[in-house]
């Protein structure tokens, strides 16, 4: 009898929790006056019960790995468009758009990229006949009205203040000797992007006031010397370090220069995972931490800070995307810390809301 009792309270708790998501409406009918709405995905995430979290919440989308250059050129040199097609024929199939993400990164230059055949560096002029050659693909691939934006530079600015305020380490910084790939980059993407396609630079740590710094002498430079450059994606992997006067500053200041500002890839980790200078040092925890009551109550409460500062600038934001839509897909799972679960979206590894999720709809819909 105990038995049959306890299993009719499962029971009851299951349907509770199930009815939870079913329940919640949509992130994106509740934003859908100040911003796109937008979440990374990967073919992996638009598959069954996912799918549908995708559909009500979400209105735009970025592809998680699908669309940078080491997914796309293979090893001989031909491109492979299979899971961005996918990402690409589901958005099109619900009426969604996306961002494009992203035609030079560091991060993502296929191994030998800059090399020849027999291993010996490319000239400048052979990296960039190569690279227009992959951008203007790129834009003939896609449907022209899906994507609404592209990433065309990721991350060219350093971490800290050196000689430079760039990345010199890049492997684009060095085979142009310099940092005119980035100007080189925007203005051939706008060679071949559709009209209306807005072209974005992308970087993280944006609010730390040394970097924006940097970010403001870059792009007020490019400006100046007529760069296509149409606003400025602030990646926003942020902790608790943040505060509502960092991110304040940095709309206003990019928003001065005349950019649109975008959130590009918003999470909100529960533990350190600061990249700037003493980044070792602050990445304390070295064990899998449980999500406690604390936790989720101290990220409710910066996440409604996040939407209350977003949302109060509406008029100089046209997009803010989660980087991916569950915890349990999380790329923050595993970084910095090997085998450390994080937990750093408004949905759990079940796909339940969390209280993050109910205190960011607050902001939009209390009076
Ligand atoms: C950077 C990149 C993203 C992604 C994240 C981590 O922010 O721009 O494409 O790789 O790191 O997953």
């Amino acid at each position: 009898m105990k038995r049959i009792f306890f299993f009719a309270i499962c029971a009851v708790a299951l349907c509770a929790c199930n009815n939870a998501k079913d329940e919640i409406p949509g992130l994106k009918d509740f934003i859908k006056d100040d911003f796109k709405i937008g979440v990374a995905v990967g073919p992996y995430t638009l598959q069954g019960e996912q799918a549908e979290m995708v559909k009500k919440h979400f209105n735009t989308m970025t592809a998680e790995n699908a669309m940078k250059p080491a997914s796309i050129i293979q090893p001989d040199g031909s491109y492979k468009w299979d899971d961005a097609d996918k990402i690409v024929a589901f958005a099109q199939a619900n009426g969604m758009k996306m961002r494009g993400h992203t035609l030079v990164w560091h991060g993502s230059t296929p191994r030998g990229y800059m090399n020849d055949a027999e291993g010996n560096p490319l000239t400048k002029e052979q990296v960039m006949a190569k690279h227009e050659n992959y951008i203007k693909a790129v834009f003939e691939h896609y449907p022209k009205d899906v994507i609404f934006c592209w990433d065309v530079v990721n991350e060219a600015l350093a971490d800290t203040p050196g000689e430079s305020i760039y990345r010199t380490r890049s492997p684009w910084y060095q085979a142009f000797d310099g940092p005119e790939f980035i100007e080189w980059a925007f203005r051939t993407a706008r060679k071949y992007a559709p009209e209306g396609v807005e072209l974005i630079y992308n970087d993280y740590n944006l609010v730390d006031p040394a970097k924006l710094e940097r970010a403001c002498t870059m792009l007020k430079d490019m400006l100046a010397k007529g760069v296509p450059i149409d606003g400025v994606g602030m990646q926003a992997h942020w902790d608790n370090s943040v505060t509502e006067e960092m991110i304040q500053t940095a709309i206003d200041r990019f928003s001065a220069l005349g950019l649109d500002v975008q959130i590009t890839e918003l999470d909100l980790t529960c533990f350190n995972n600061y990249h700037g200078p003493g980044a070792a040092e602050r990445q304390q925890v070295r064990q899998a931490v449980h999500y406690t009551k604390e936790m989720a109550d101290a990220q409710a409460e910066e996440y409604a800070m996040i939407f209350r500062t977003l949302h109060k600038n509406a008029d100089k934001i046209s997009s803010v995307t989660f980087w991916c839509l569950t915890d349990r897909t999380s790329w923050l799972n595993n970084f910095t810390i090997r085998g450390r679960l994080d937990y750093p979206l408004l949905f759990d590894a079940q796909d339940q809301p969390k209280k993050a999720f109910f205190a960011v709809k607050d902001v939009f819909t209390k009076k």
